[in-house]
This record gives C-alpha cells, sequence and structure tokens, in this order.
C-alpha cells in the first residue's frame, strides 16, 4: 500500500514504560490493516490515547487530552476515530463514554491485538466499549511479530500484572494477575531487536523480577538476553524487592551486560506503613538487599518511588523514610503524594493526611533527593564513562546518550554514530543530565 493510501493513526502515551512498548504493538497491529503511525492528531483518521491510571493526575490528564481532540475535530469539521486505551480504559469504561461521549472505543491493557476487529465493528455501531478480560497469553500470541521500535535502546515487556495487591495500588485490577510470557518468545523478540540494531534492552513487568514461566527465572532470561550479537546492555523494571532473589543479585556481578542501575521501590521507611501497604517486607529486608547488591556490584546505582502521606502516616514514620533515602544514598527517585485510587483498600482509609501535610513532606523528601542526586552526578565530572549515543538532541549536533548508571549525557558532535557505545569525558553537569565530550570511539570490545 503506497503512503497516501494508508490511514493515519496518532497514538499519545501516558504512564509508564510498558505503555510505552504497548503503544509501539498498538501500531504494529494497526499497519496490518493499513494505518501508519503520524506524529500528530491534527490530520490522524484515528487517534489512541493510551492512558495511565496509577494516579489521579494522569486520570485528570486524559480528559484534557480528550477535550482538546474534540474541539480541533469540531473546529475543522474533521471525522475522527477516537479510542482511549490503556488503564483508565479498563477502570473507567463506563465513565469515558459518559464524560466523552465522542469517543468511539474503549480497550483495555489485554485487548490490544483486537483492535482491527474492534474497529470494525465501531463503524457499524456508534461507539463501543470492550469489557476486557485478562487474557494476556492470548494478547501476546495474536500480536504480530515485526515491531515499529527502532533505535539503539528499546523496551521488551516479559510479564505483565500483579498479585502483590499493595493497598494504594491500581494495578492488580487494570493489568490482572502476574503472566509471564514464554522464554523462548522473549529470546525470539529480543534477537528480532538486536537485529534491527537494539543494543540495550529494557526487560518490563509490573513485577519483572517475579518472572517465572515455569521454566525459566529473571536470571536466565539475562544470561540468555546478553549471549545475542549485538546487545550490549540489559535493564529490567520494575522490581519488588521481595522478589530480589539471590541468583538475581549475584547476577549483577556476574553478567556484565546487565547495568549498574536498579529501580527498586520501596515506597516508604517505616515498617509501620510498609505494613499497611502490604508491601509484606521491612525497612531492614530493604537496606539487606542493597548491600548484597552492592556486595555483588560495588558501582551499582539505586532509585526508588516513595509515596508520602500515605493514611496513617506519622511525623515519625515519615522521618524513618527520610532516614532510610540517607541510608540508601539514591542515584535518583520518583516521590509522589499519596492520591486514594477507587477500589483499593487505601481510598477506604480514613485517617488522612491532611494535603497541606502531604505538600510539606514531598518537598523535604525531595530536596534530600535532589541533593543526593547532584552529589551522585557531581562525582563524574571529570571523569570518563562509556555512553550509548542514543538519539538525536532538541539542537543542532547535539546527541544524547545514556551512561550504565542511567545518566542522560548532552554531547555536541557531528557524529551520528547511533547505538555505539564510546568514551565520554564528563565536563559538565547540569540538573537532570550530564554534558561531556566524546574521546574515543570503538565499536569492538565495549565493554559497559
Ligand atoms: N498514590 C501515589 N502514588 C502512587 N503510586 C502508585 N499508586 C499510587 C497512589 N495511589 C506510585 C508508587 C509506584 C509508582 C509507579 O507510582 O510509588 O511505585
Ligand atoms: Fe502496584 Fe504493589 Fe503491584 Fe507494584 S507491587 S504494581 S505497587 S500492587
Amino acid at each position: 500500500m503506497s503512503s497516501e493510501n494508508k490511514k493515519k493513526l496518532f497514538i499519545k502515551t501516558y504512564g509508564c514504560q510498558m505503555n510505552v512498548y504497548d503503544s509501539h504493538k498498538m501500531a504494529d497491529v494497526m499497519s496490518t490493516v493499513g494505518y501508519e503511525l503520524v506524529d500528530d492528531y491534527a490530520n490522524a483518521d484515528m487517534t489512541i490515547v493510551n492512558t495511565c491510571h496509577i494516579r489521579e493526575k494522569a486520570t485528570d490528564k486524559l480528559y484534557c487530552e480528550l477535550g482538546r481532540i474534540n474541539k480541533h475535530n469540531k473546529k475543522n469539521n474533521r471525522e475522527m476515530m477516537i479510542a482511549v486505551a490503556g488503564c483508565v480504559g479498563q477502570a473507567e469504561g463506563d465513565e469515558i463514554m459518559r464524560r466523552a461521549p465522542y469517543v468511539n472505543l474503549v480497550v483495555g491493557p489485554q485487548s490490544y491485538h483486537q483492535l482491527p476487529e474492534l474497529i470494525a465493528k465501531t463503524s457499524h455501531k456508534k461507539s463501543e466499549r470492550i469489557q476486557l478480560d485478562f487474557a494476556a497469553d492470548e494478547k501476546f500470541d495474536s500480536l504480530p511479530a515485526e515491531t515499529t521500535q527502532s533505535g539503539s535502546s528499546v523496551f521488551l515487556t516479559i510479564q505483565e500484572g500483579c498479585d502483590k495487591f499493595c493497598t494504594f495500588c491500581v494495578v492488580p485490577y487494570t493489568r490482572g494477575a502476574e503472566y509471564s510470557r514464554p522464554a523462548a518468545d522473549i529470546i525470539a523478540e529480543a534477537k528480532r531487536m538486536a537485529d534491527n540494531g537494539a543494543v540495550e534492552i529494557t526487560l518490563l513487568g509490573q513485577n519483572v523480577n517475579a518472572y517465572d514461566d515455569g521454566k525459566s527465572r529473571l536470571t536466565d532470561l539475562a544470561t540468555k538476553i546478553a549471549e545475542i550479537n549485538g546487545i550490549e546492555r540489559i535493564r529490567y523494571t520494575t522490581s519488588h524487592p521481595r522478589d530480589m532473589d539471590d541468583e538475581l543479585i549475584a547476577a549483577h556481578g556476574s553478567i556484565p551486560e546487565l547495568m549498574p542501575f536498579l529501580h527498586l521501590p520501596v515506597q516508604s521507611g517505616s515498617d509501620n506503613i510498609l505494613q499497611q501497604m502490604n508491601r509484606k517486607h521491612t525497612a531492614e529486608f530493604y537496606l539487606e538487599i542493597i548491600a548484597k547488591l552492592r556486595k555483588a556490584r560495588p558501582d551499582i546505582a539505586f532509585s526508588s518511588d516513595f509515596i508520602v502521606g500515605f493514611p496513617g502516616e506519622s511525623d515519625k514514620d515519615f522521618e524513618d523514610t527520610m532516614k532510610l533515602v540517607e541510608q540508601v544514598n539514591y542515584a535518583q527517585c520518583y516521590s509522589f503524594k499519596y492520591s486514594p485510587r477507587p477500589g483499593t483498600p487505601g481510598a477506604l482509609r480514613e485517617d488522612t493526611v491532611a494535603e497541606a501535610l502531604k505538600s510539606e513532606r514531598l518537598a523535604q523528601l525531595q530536596a534530600l533527593i535532589n541533593r543526593q542526586q547532584n552529589e551522585y552526578n557531581k562525582k563524574f565530572v571529570g571523569k570518563n564513562v562509556k555512553v550509548l549515543l542514543d538519539r538525536k538532541g532538541k539542537y543542532k549536533n547535539q546527541i544524547i546518550g545514556k551512561t550504565p548508571y542511567m545518566q542522560s549525557v548532552h554531547l555536541t558532535t557531528k557524529l551520528e554514530s547511533f547505538g555505539n557505545i564510546v568514551d565520554v569525558r564528563i565536563t559538565e553537569m547540569h540538573a537532570n543530565s550530564l554534558g561531556g565530550e566524546i574521546i574515543d570511539i570503538k565499536k569492538d570490545n565495549i565493554a559497559a
């Protein structure tokens, strides 16, 4: 089909990296029925908004975006199919149809493979709300093998869903039970990605280190993926402390391709709050894992997620969080004010923390995290580090690369050797990135 005959599809993605991966998969499946991806909804025949339900603000963003698209369509007298995908679709399908009646289709995360069929149905009826089951195995089997993901750093979903039921979290309700894809399928996909030029693969899962297909665990996957020609770097996210088994910890010392950076969310440093969050571990247990990982891979850097103002969080509980952050010394972190999510046990609690106090605690925590991040980055100035040249920057001759420790490095160079790992001398640090100069380019024998 020539490009003029193709229908135009725009996908707006919110939320986590798994949504980014899912959006690529939706583009893949839509390309089988003649849609090509465009980077704007202005002239699109169809727009998919891939949504996130994790926090309140994420949901608000959806309705803003839908309103904008509808206004544009009305003003320009445009017929466009609008679909809402992702976790808000799963959790609030009826609400979306009510609040945004111009939406044609709502589809949850487990049903993307049915998109062409659903669109055909929707063209007959005015709109369709797909009530979604959690058949993750069926979805993965039905998605096309080809991928629109290109570039040197790619995502690969290996596991979906969550059985942990933290009391603040909607994921077990929107993404369903834990499901691990068969290892053979994952390895085949990783090989295809390497053939397409991928150098770095990030393995994705809501509970990625709980991966278990009955035969292989995450360490087995990492070992096999490390053997694939062209794959120099492996990462995985997001992990739960309880699933950090000894083999995986040891793998950080024995598989050079496993990057020395781990996002290991702890959420709180208070045993009391951890228990009420149903995290099923203590602060000490978490600190022990951090210590074991540092022993296995001394240069490993950590990041975490934190929630402040969970119901019942006292000053002492919050101090325990600050203390844990001091003890770990993070390279970077994400932190959020608790927002009650409908349907979760936390939302039923009446001992809520006042918004003003949540804001105060968040500011205090973020000041500490920022200080740690700055101190961490400062240590790199004047040093040489291996940087994967990943993508173009905003400015002319600017390339953005990534260190093994997940820092972005801005480089000014005429060179466009994306996918190469080069030696870079770090010359400066900015708020969220580093700046440097390439000192050597060697394609062969590159170690991280
Ligand atoms: N309120 C605030 N933050 C939340 N997160 C998940 N649910 C909530 C909530 N209800 C945060 C957690 C999680 C990250 C992805 O989002 O820190 O690790
Ligand atoms: Fe949510 Fe907890 Fe599951 Fe993570 S482990 S997805 S925070 S319920």
